[in-house]
């Protein structure tokens, strides 16, 4: 059998919207498996634990052989490297994101030469679309749960009401 093209898509993951989605589906007509992985990072103040993270990302994508969902602790290069793999798959929504993507996929080449980042564009129902923005939503009362799959509304829901 010839060699699987695999991807890595990482992220924080805080939590996971429909705008992931978008970008891991878009990466899966492209690449034979994509590893969605999520950063372990204890100086970052999450809201989930990385344990909920993946608890979420696990329950949407229930049953797909195709998408691994995994996390990863320091450099992104020394995990594709655990991973076999050279491929970063990330999300550009807006020129904004364009500064801050292009840096880190610089930064991960100078750290090891074979890397290459792919950038998908997702929809345009998604191109606004953030965690952080999802999140703020939610502490005030706000619905949008067609931006995120059930699992994640149902969680946001649950989270903020045991805070009030
Ligand atoms: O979802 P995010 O927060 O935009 O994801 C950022 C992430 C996790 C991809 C990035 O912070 C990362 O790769 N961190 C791991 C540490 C690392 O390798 N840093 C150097 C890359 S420039």
């Amino acid at each position: 059998m010839g060699k699987l093209k695999i991807a890595v898509y990482p992220g924080s993951y805080d939590p996971i919207t429909n705008g992931h989605v978008d970008i891991i589906l878009r990466g899966l007509e492209l690449f034979d498996k994509v590893i969605v992985a999520a950063l372990k990072n204890p100086s970052k103040t999450h809201l989930f634990s990385l344990e909920e993270r993946i608890e979420m990302m696990e329950k949407t994508f229930d049953k797909c052989e195709k998408i691994e969902i995994d996390f990863f602790e320091g450099l992104l290069v020394d995990y594709l490297e655990k991973k076999k793999t050279f491929t970063v798959v990330r999300g550009l929504r807006a020129i904004s994101d364009f500064e801050v993507e292009f840096q880190m996929a610089l930064m991960n080449r100078s750290l090891k030469d074979k890397i290459e980042t792919i950038f998908l564009v997702p929809s345009i129902n998604y191109s606004f679309l953030s965690s952080k923005l999802v999140k703020e939503i939610y502490k005030f009362g706000g619905e949008i749960k067609s931006m995120v799959p059930d699992i994640v509304d149902e969680k946001l829901k649950a989270k903020y009401s045991q805070k009030q």
